[in-house]
């Protein structure tokens, strides 16, 4: 054998190993990975440190005595009077492993509903920003959704108080809402125009407050359409 062929094999044997070293390391999971990946694109890391934050107004504390207003507003768990958000929020933080917290006034909002729109009404006119009672340190969470009544076809103002006293750079944010026939009314992107580094979730989760005995599997369906189930 000459010198020339020794090479040429030497050179082959070297292509050889190559391509088989890159053959095998495609083989090893990355490859799954990536169809998956493509699959489901837009899926959320369901394993995130997350938060529930929310605000509510269940409009009684009298159970026996409520107007239809009152009930419209409100869902009785094991005789516990929930607010219609509050409720969802609940399910979201069950379903989710996920803290929860209560978006509290300093003042707090009245009850009676004549009374609520008034001052939603009057809040939201001269664009108020509602101080909250003992707020939440969000830094250690990845993921925060974030649920709201619809008020006046928009974000209660309390909602842009917390929005505009935390950081969420880097966090995914996912809004939900109850309502009263007119769905989220484009509350999630006023939230993606607010919030410029965070990753918001436009798919947000809303129900009609006539529909609450729905709300657990509905709840449930959303999650998995989002990707977090
Ligand atoms: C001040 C105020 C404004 C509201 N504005 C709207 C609205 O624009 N569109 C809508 O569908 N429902 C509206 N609603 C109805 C609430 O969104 C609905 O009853 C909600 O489920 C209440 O949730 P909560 O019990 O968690 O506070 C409004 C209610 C209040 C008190």
């Amino acid at each position: 054998m000459n010198k020339k062929t020794i090479t040429g094999i030497i050179i082959a044997l070297i292509i050889i190993v190559i391509i088989g070293v890159v053959y095998f390391a495609s083989s090893q999971g990355g490859g799954e990975n990536r169809v998956l990946d493509n699959q489901t694109p837009n899926k959320i890391d369901g394993n995130a440190k997350s938060l529930v934050v929310y605000f509510s107004v269940p409009e009684t504390d009298d159970l026996d005595n409520m107007t239809q207003d009152e009930e419209n507003s409100t869902v009785v768990v094991d005789g516990e009077v929930l607010g219609n958000t509050e409720y969802v929020a609940r399910l979201i933080s069950e379903q989710t492993d996920s803290d929860l917290f209560r978006l509290e006034p300093v003042t707090p909002y009245p009850t009676n509903h004549e009374d609520l729109l008034r001052k939603a009404q009057e809040e939201m006119q001269n664009d108020e920003r509602p101080e909250i009672k003992d707020p939440i340190d969000i830094s250690e969470y990845e993921t925060i959704y974030i649920g709201y009544p619809v008020w006046n076809a928009d974000l209660p103002p309390i909602i842009n108080t917390f929005l505009e006293n935390n950081d969420f750079d880097g966090k995914t944010v996912i809004p939900f809402c109850t309502h009263g026939g007119s769905g989220l009314a484009g509350t999630p992107s006023t939230i993606a125009e607010k919030l410029d580094n965070a990753d918001v979730i436009l798919n947000g989760f809303e129900l009609y407050r006539s529909d609450m005995e729905s709300a657990p599997e509905e709840v449930d369906s959303w999650l998995s359409d989002i990707g977090v189930k």
